[in-house]
């Protein structure tokens, strides 16, 4: 047997690659902007309990980021021009590229609210009851909720019987993310009495020096928000100061002081992904509803496993911007099944989709993957009833593309 040549040796490559020597590494290794936000500006701090039944246990420290009020009521803030609730898209584009969020006003309408609300609360306590609650240190989390109720389904599309600000909304997010943007998860985040603030912090966490946001945040308040009960911290700004900043290449010099977000139920609040922002602390009795529905590129990993997750009911109803929006369609021929660009069609239900059709297969426990295949395959073999081959034929059938070749029946 020859010898491996010395320089594909694992310690001679390692010997070769000491800090300076490897490409790109300042660039990877770079924990700004955070390290100078932090650096700099000391009355932002991780509040991070160890364990969880430490939670409820922590310092108040005045003068901290989270020991803050509403824009109208804090000195620094209340005669500057900060956001205010509004359903006029000019004011409300001005707001979102100035201060990094927007407030839209009864985005959703009291009917549409309550209905929420009352799913969320009893949701909560099913999943409390069946011990599966998610406990976070500001509360309680209800993840993947499009498996959770309709009304769900319609805030995650902006359908106006369930958001009826919903065209407005899909303008202002198609303006900061382009086109076919995709949903990254829906949560309900329930803020209780005693919870830890969250530390401040970016949501999108790549392209930090982007000029546009990568991801955006919809938080629809489902409760009124405010200082009293854990309205959304943000600094206002932070968007734009953050990623000059890492542009320039300089660190983040000192802030301004962060605000809880106030907001009547119903309101959306569209944030920037690069907006520096965290759970407030609710220091009423009442829990705090908001619905966080991050939105993002389509090109970007989902926080979601919509793929796993999404309920065979809620994907066979499913329109097919819904499943478009959880990442049911391919783009740039990524997330394809089987093949480059497969899952592209337009047509997403089971009789002529291609990833729902797979997922179904799945779910039925049908899904016949092509394995490993060659000269000496037996017929029976070469002519299996791969899944592939149902897929194709029926997009053909259904007037959609398919990849060329696939459907020829074997020679045996
Ligand atoms: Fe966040």
């Amino acid at each position: 047997m020859s010898s491996i040549p010395k320089e594909f040796d694992p310690d001679h490559i390692k010997s070769k690659s000491t800090g300076v020597l490897q490409m790109y590494r300042d660039e990877i290794t770079s924990k700004e902007p955070m390290r100078s936000v932090l650096k700099n500006n000391p009355e932002i701090y991780f509040v991070q309990p160890k364990r969880s039944n430490d939670w409820g246990n922590w310092e108040f420290k005045p003068g901290s980021y989270y020991d803050t009020t509403i824009a109208s009521k804090h000195p620094y803030w209340k005669n500057k021009d900060l956001p205010k609730s509004s359903k006029d898209l000019v004011q409300l584009r001005a707001d979102f590229l100035k201060w990094g969020y927007c407030k839209i006003e009864a985005a959703l309408s009291i009917a549409q609210v309550e209905r929420i609300r009352e799913r969320v609360l009893d949701q909560a306590e099913g999943e409390k009851l069946a011990g599966i609650a998610q406990k976070t240190p500001s509360g309680q989390n209800i993840n993947c909720c499009v498996n959770k109720g309709f009304c769900f389904e319609q805030l995650i599309e902006h359908d106006p019987s369930g958001v009826q600000g919903g065209p407005l909304i899909e303008q202002l997010v198609s303006e900061a993310l382009g086109s076919d943007w995709i949903c990254a998860s829906l949560i309900a985040a329930i803020s209780l009495k005693g919870g830890v603030p969250q530390a401040l912090h970016q949501d999108q966490n790549n392209a930090l020096d982007s000029r546009s946001p990568m991801s955006i945040n919809i938080l629809t308040a489902i409760t009124d928000i405010d200082d009293a009960n854990g309205g959304t911290l943000v600094i206002p700004g932070s968007h734009l100061v953050l990623s000059e900043a890492m542009r320039a290449g300089k660190p983040v010099g000192k802030l301004p002081p962060a605000i809880n977000v106030d907001a009547k139920a119903g309101t959306m609040i569209i944030t920037d992904g690069r907006l520096l922002h965290g759970t407030g602390i609710n220091h009423t009795d009442k829990a705090r509803i908001v619905m966080l529905n991050g939105m993002q590129k389509h090109w970007l990993r989902q926080q979601e496993n919509w793929m796993l997750s999404v309920n065979p009911e809620v994907l066979k109803r499913a329109s097919p911007k819904l499943l478009q929006r959880m990442g049911y369609q391919a783009t740039n021929s990524a997330q394809t099944n089987e093949g480059h660009g497969f899952g592209a069609n337009g047509t997403v239900d089971e009789a002529n989709g291609a990833i729902v059709g797979f997922r179904m297969a799945a779910d039925r426990g049908e899904y016949l993957r092509v394995g490993e295949l060659g000269p000496s395959s037996k017929p029976e073999e070469l002519n299996a009833a791969f899944t592939i081959r149902d897929i194709v034929g029926k997009a053909r059938a259904g007037g959609g593309s398919a990849p060329v070749g696939i459907g020829r029946v074997a020679k045996g």
